[in-house]
């Protein structure tokens, strides 16, 4: 039998775990049919808590509908690839023979023949093209858009305006974004972001602990294989609800198990788990963190990492506390640490202290 659990970013899991409030209103959303508020909504988390597959999920949904669904990027330019390409392709996809009519036909040649599309000579706009598409079928359309937190503001309102337009004239469309927390946060303080704030907005937090065990045990039983009770408990506590890490645990110890998942085969993977959740996620992410930044997260690592107050950490670097509250506001905006409690920080991912902890760059010696 192959790995059931997939630990690789964008991947859909075999056995789906929690967001059900999301899919639920999603799915009603389009069938409550056009003016439906929850047609249009904003998923935003933390690096690897799910957000991509959730998006393939709400695509999935539609699909189940007819629906035409169109994917974009906000690290692409948006609107243009959505009018220029994405479009025009589905609306061949859905009626596939255009307008094409024959202009000459090459006698001498090995009987080529040259055909003229019709083109309306103007470059039509957004708006335009999704009327074209929606004219084309008798479902609706869904936009997904992942990765917004990098979209280019005015791409975005190009995309809010189409929208708005459809939605005023009762169009079957729907549209779904996804992003990082702080990201998404600055997109919705833009003052041009009257569009995005009246979407649903959901937060993506941990999976309960009885979704992640659920999910361990679903994955493996489908495959073949059982994790004792014990195991199950203790892959799913070393998660904290964080699905790449429900992913990552059972994919590492199903491949160390020999029969059944026991408790040993799950606390022998357990480094290698923390190892590679550094290399996937902590390591890009303090990249570019500059000294001073580094320096209070190296000082939070050593106090715990938890609930970390700013008299401790004040102590520790020996500044005053006033000093640090930009560093502060930055590894914020960063997503690296997040505010808990009165004036106190945690880290923003599980085990980044752990990580902290065992990549500390070389010591300075006199
Ligand atoms: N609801 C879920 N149930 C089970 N596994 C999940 C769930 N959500 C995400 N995963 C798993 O977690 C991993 C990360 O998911 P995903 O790529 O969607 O994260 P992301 O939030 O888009 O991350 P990034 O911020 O890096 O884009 C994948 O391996 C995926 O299979
Ligand atoms: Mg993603």
């Amino acid at each position: 039998m192959h790995n059931p659990f997939r630990p690789t970013f964008g991947a859909s899991p075999r056995v789906w775990a929690g967001r059900e409030a999301v899919l639920d209103e999603f799915g009603r959303a389009l069938d409550n049919g056009p003016g439906d508020p929850h047609r249009s909504i904003i998923v935003s988390g933390s690096r690897g808590i799910g957000k991509t597959v959730l998006l393939t999920e709400l695509e999935d949904i539609a699909h189940k509908r007819g629906w035409i669904v169109l994917r974009a990027s906000g690290r692409e330019g948006m609107a243009d690839t959505l009018t220029n390409s994405t479009i025009p392709e589905a609306v061949h996809d859905v009626n596939p023979q255009p307008e094409r009519k024959v202009t000459g036909v090459s006698v001498a040649g090995i009987g080529s023949i040259r055909t003229d599309i019709n083109e309306a000579a103007p470059q039509p706009r957004l708006t335009t093209r999704l009327r074209e598409l929606l004219g084309a079928i008798e479902t609706g359309v869904l936009v997904t858009i992942d990765e917004v937190q990098d979209a280019d503001p005015d791409d975005l309102s190009r995309i809010a305006v189409a929208y708005q337009d459809l939605v005023r004239d009762d169009a079957e469309i729907a549209l779904a974004m996804a992003g990082l927390t702080r990201g998404v946060n600055r997109l919705l303080d833009l003052p041009g972001a009257t569009f995005l704030r009246r979407a649903r907005h959901y937060e993506l937090g941990p999976l309960t602990l009885d979704d992640a065990t659920r999910t361990l045990t679903l994955t493996a039983a489908e495959a073949g294989t059982q994790f004792t009770p014990e195991a199950a408990d203790a892959a799913a506590r070393f998660t904290q609800g964080y699905p790449y890490l429900v992913q990552l645990i059972g994919y590492l110890a199903w491949e160390q198990a020999t029969g059944v998942i026991d408790a040993g085969a799950v606390e022998s993977v357990r480094r290698e788990a923390i190892e590679r959740l550094g290399t996937q996620v902590h390591q890009p992410s303090l990249r570019d963190v500059p000294p001073r930044q580094r320096q209070y997260l190296d000082a939070m690592a050593r106090l715990g990492g938890q609930d970390v107050t700013g008299a401790d950490l004040a102590d520790t670097l020996g500044r005053p506390v006033t000093s640090l509250s930009d560093t502060r506001a930055k590894l914020i905006e960063r997503d690296l640490i997040t505010p808990s409690g009165w004036g106190a920080v945690s880290f923003a991912q599980p085990y980044l202290g752990e990580y902290i902890t065992s990549h500390q760059g070389p010591r300075r010696v006199s």
